[in-house]
């Protein structure tokens, strides 16, 4: 199958493409999106095959507003509609009781459904021009590192769907934040730009994500996520960076300007400076550096704050393997 890579120009055929049953991956905020009908069992399975993601990891259903909502979930509880009231369009995915209209292949199975609205105008216009739920994960082979350009998607699926919206760089560059609203108190299923703290402000408590790689809460959060193609540790300082980077063969050395500059005249990547601009380009510069180098050296953020949700990832991508 030859793959398209278009942009706005595309629209109209990429909704045609949904309706018609075929996959498109098209942009987000966060990372791109390998879209299907969510409402079409045979369109959603040609995400798995793919992607060659596990069947029993359920898929997020992306609209367009909140209304929309209405069609896919019931019993909707007031905390959603004051979320989205601040958060929608944004980074934020809400787990509420799904419509049996709902197909068991997108939840795995489950009695709940994930729904996200996207602030991105391309995928927003598509949403409206399908007029239909699109289920869509990360554009990426499963396992891997998600994309946060069109050109990441076309490296891992091309050959494997049709048409790439190209939507430029995701300008947060992380996955959203899991909300699952159907537990007595809120729970965090997997951390991202929009704190639990941040939550709280708006519907009270809320239980946070404590970071564990396992997470029975999350089904997607047993699986192995993030890995690059090259071994990949993290290190807590400039002086185990070192060490680790002097014993090794084409290894580079990934974190922030300053972290860099204590490396001295080492192959480095900058994430950047602050933490929206790591998170922005973390997995770009993972893809670069596995393409460029056979060892990769991140500079973990443990601890701080600010970095939370980035670290989270970082994590995976090592594996847990910090020195
Ligand atoms: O930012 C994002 O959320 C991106 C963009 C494309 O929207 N999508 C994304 O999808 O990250 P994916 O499939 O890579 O991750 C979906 C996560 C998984 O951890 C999955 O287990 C969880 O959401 N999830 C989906 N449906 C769920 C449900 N019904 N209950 C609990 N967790 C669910
Ligand atoms: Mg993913």
């Amino acid at each position: 199958m030859e793959t398209l890579i278009g942009g706005y120009e595309l629209l109209d055929y990429a909704a045609e493409l949904i309706k018609g049953g075929e996959l498109v991956a098209f942009p987000t905020e966060t990372v791109y999106g390998l879209g299907a009908n969510a409402f079409d069992v045979e369109a959603v399975n040609k995400i798995f095959i793919a992607k060659g993601r596990p069947q029993d990891n359920p898929l997020i259903v992306h609209i367009p507003e909140y209304k929309n909502s209405l069609e896919i979930a019931e019993g909707i509880p007031d905390e959603a509609y004051m979320l989205w009231m601040k958060y929608s369009p944004g980074p934020l995915t809400l787990v509420l009781k799904k419509k049996p209209v709902v197909p068991n292949i997108v939840t795995a199975g489950y009695d709940t459904v994930a729904i996200r609205i996207p602030n991105n105008k391309t995928a927003l216009e598509l949403l409206v021009r399908c007029a239909l739920p699109v289920a869509a994960p990360s554009a990426n082979l499963s396992g891997r590192v998600s994309s946060t350009e069109a050109k990441h998607v076309y490296d891992d699926l091309k050959g494997r769907i049709p048409l790439i919206l190209d939507g430029g760089q995701c300008l947060v560059g992380i996955e959203s934040t899991v909300l699952d609203l159907t537990k007595n108190i809120p729970v965090v299923l997997r951390p991202g730009y929009i704190t639990a703290e941040e939550l709280s402000h708006t519907i009270g408590n809320v239980i946070n994500h404590k970071g564990e790689i396992i997470n029975a809460e999350s089904p997607g959060m047993k699986y192995s996520h993030y890995m690059p193609s090259c071994p990949c540790v993290a290190v807590s300082s400039s002086d185990s960076a070192i060490s680790i980077y002097d014993s090794h063969k084409q290894a580079v050395i990934v974190g922030t300007d300053k972290f860099i500059e204590c490396c001295g005249q080492r192959d480095n990547i900058s994430l950047g400076s602050s933490p929206e601009e790591c998170m922005r380009s973390f997995f770009k510069v993972l893809r670069n550096a596995e393409e460029n180098y056979a060892y990769i050296i991140l500079e973990s953020f443990e601890g701080r704050k600010d970095y939370y949700a980035l670290n989270n990832r970082l994590f995976k991508s090592a594996q847990g393997i910090v020195f």
